[in-house]
């Protein structure tokens, strides 16, 4: 693309672009006049701006503001087991405890009592061996890799669930909880969709594919509009192991199928211990993985739900709006390089009241891919099985071969290939969705909605569509991150690699960075210092820090109280880093608090991922 082109997309505004090329007037009207609610009000952003953090291992926020670590990895979730620094829990004990590397969260309110209540309910998306165990993983010490280590680090994936209540204004956990749980890599979760019970999922453990032991690698997660939580299953292909001297045994078809997945070399070794976890010994066990899942909170004992018509890819997160007839539609990114963005909408219409048997709406329905146009449109086009190309002759059998192969159906009908779709938002006043695009080095070729070549820093795009089961859309860049004298176009404070969003019922923005440990603190990531969370006005763009986290970590995931008096943030992987620009000691099994030691900074101790609770000490609005 040229640099004038670029410098169009970029300055036009959303509305004047879709009055010259849209055809529907409505849309051209949302477009145009959406942004303008907040406008009348006092400035989105009243708090002070904090500096970039230079390497300094805690959590900042701005003055007038407090932060406290609420709930870190290896806290018990009920009365249970308390936390070992030397790592010494077992993975029993790790079950009953807080799992690491803390993602999304969400709010649930219980009815109130005598004071306010609630569920917190959160994904630990992956682990760190060098951190989980005293002595390492399977790359620190192959010959101690046992099943008790496996098991620990399957524990440690999955979803807590925590009772709070509040005592003056502050929020604490309640222990003991009859709510309190922790779903693992090895909880038994029913499967529904055009998937469930199909020869894709059949194995040997489960020849109906009926249920499915566990989820991990849980990223980021929605809510649906009735009640219930939704956890998605972003990197399952991290786990699996493909011996490639069995490889001639297996199809050309299935060959492709699991490279298109990226399937083939695990990063944890599970396949060692738990026989499911090889693709040679068992091919479908990976097709059970990359769904989304709903569980009701409320409900401890609820078995989860994988809801296979949503579609298996690398799940990021899943955003929802309700249509005017009130079907509901649910949009999720597949955060890999070159991947795409999908919208899910139900079949049939929510009727507005709460309750978990709602989920079967979740089961039937049109999935979509996003293409995004030149000049601005968009089209959702249809995976339906028969529908264009997605027939036989391009092998797809049935829906189920359509939904578990998503990827493949995407490329068969043409969809545009993102720079990495992290978190999908919608905005609760203009229905406006925001999705970043955090970053993609290999791309080579631009185009207008990917319009750096080597997308270092990442960008933000924002489309409105002018209802959520419109298969249409007018989209345009929210926003370039990145450094001031590079092309960015961020107005007020700097930050690279948007990933983790949120948009709370003011309309504030909020942006969570996700600079890789390999750059993090270095060459010209430098400026950005440590990971950190943003509040951007969505209609100045106006941009400011909020918070920066501890050496290391990511910030993923935030949710505040109903009064927006309280936010939760989540710190992850703290201490990820092997080396910390500047120093000597290299993070190891012997060393793991080498690059970070937070929370506790105790000498015998080492990083925890940990949920971090944030008020103003006037008691105010966050934000504001
Ligand atoms: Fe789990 Fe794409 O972040
Ligand atoms: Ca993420
Ligand atoms: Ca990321």
């Amino acid at each position: 693309m040229t640099a004038s082109k670029l410098n169009t997309i970029l300055h036009t505004p959303l509305g004047r672009r879709q009055l010259i090329k849209s055809t529907t007037g409505v849309l051209a009207a949302l477009a145009t006049s959406a942004p303008q609610l907040s406008l009348a009000q006092k400035p989105l952003l009243g708090f002070k701006p904090i500096s970039a953090a230079d390497k300094i291992d805690d959590v900042r926020v701005p003055v007038g503001y407090l932060a406290e670590v609420f709930y870190a990895w290896g806290d018990p979730v009920s009365n249970g087991p308390t936390f070992k620094f030397d790592a010494s829990n077992s993975a029993d004990e790790q079950a009953l405890q807080a799992g690491m590397h803390h993602d999304a969260m969400q709010f649930f309110a219980l009815p109130a009592t005598d004071k306010p209540r609630a569920l917190l309910v959160m994904n630990h998306e992956y682990i760190d061996a060098q951190i989980l165990h005293a002595d390492g993983g399977i790359f620190d010490a192959p010959q101690r890799y046992d099943l008790e280590k496996t098991r620990k680090e399957q524990h440690a994936h999955g979803v807590s669930v925590i009772e709070i209540e509040q005592n003056n204004g502050h929020w604490e956990i309640v222990r003991p909880s009859v709510y309190a749980r922790r779903l693992t890599a090895n909880t038994p979760m029913q499967v529904s969709g055009p998937a469930a019970g199909h020869s894709l999922l059949q194995t040997a453990a489960d020849p109906e594919a009926e249920q499915i032991l566990g989820t991990f690698n849980n990223c980021a997660n929605g809510k649906t509009p009735w009640g219930t939580y939704l956890s998605c299953e972003e990197n399952f292909n991290d786990y699996f192991s493909l011996a490639t001297d069995g490889a001639d045994e297996v199809s050309r078809k299935q060959k492709k199928r699991w490279q298109r997945y990226d399937l083939g070399q695990s990063y944890y070794g599970w396949h060692l211990n738990d026989q499911r976890f090889d693709l040679n010994k068992h091919p479908n066990e990976a097709n059970r993985f990359g769904w989304i899942v709903e569980f009701d909170p409320l409900d401890p004992h609820s078995m989860p739900v994988k809801r296979t018509a949503l579609g298996r890819f690398s799940h990021e997160n899943v955003a929802h709006k309700v249509a005017e007839d009130g079907r509901v539609a649910f949009y999720s990114g597949d955060d890999a390089e070159f991947e795409y963005l999908y919208k899910f909408v139900t079949a049939e219409a929510w009727d507005g009241t709460e309750g978990s048997h709602h989920g079967a709406l979740l089961d039937s329905g049109v999935l979509y891919v996003a293409r995004f146009n030149e000049d601005g449109s968009g089209e959702w086009l249809p995976l339906i099985y028969g529908h264009g190309e997605l027939t036989p002759a391009n092998g797809f059998n049935d829906q189920a071969d359509v939904v578990v192969h998503a990827r493949l159906a995407a490329d068969a009908v043409g969809a545009t290939q993102l720079d990495r779709p992290e978190w999908v938002v919608t905005h609760p006043q203009t229905g406006e969705v925001y999705v970043s695009l955090t970053n993609n080095v290999a791309r080579k070729q631009t185009d207008a909605v990917n319009p750096r070549a080597k997308n270092r820093f990442g960008h933000i795009i924002q489309f409105s569509e002018q209802d959520a089961s419109a298969t249409d859309f007018v989209w345009r860049i929210f926003e370039l991150a990145g450094a001031k004298n590079s092309e960015a176009t961020i107005h007020g404070d700097q930050y690279a690699n948007p990933d983790g969003m949120m948009i709370d019922e003011r309309g504030v923005l909020w942006v969570q960075t996700d600079i890789s440990t390999s750059k993090l603190n270095q060459g010209d990531f430098k400026q950005f210092g440590n990971n950190q969370m943003l509040a951007v006005d969505p209609v100045s763009g106006e941009s400011r820090r909020f918070l920066t986290g501890p050496n290391g970590c990511e910030i993923t995931g935030a949710v505040m109280a109903p009064d927006m008096r309280t936010m939760w943030v989540n710190i992850q992987h703290p201490g990820e880093q092997q080396q910390l620009p500047g120093t000597t000691l290299t993070k190891s099994a012997q060393h793991p608090n080498a690059s970070s030691n937070w929370p506790n900074q105790r000498a015998d101790g080492r990083p925890r991922s940990a949920t971090v609770m944030i008020r103003r000490e006037d008691g105010g609005v966050i934000g504001g």
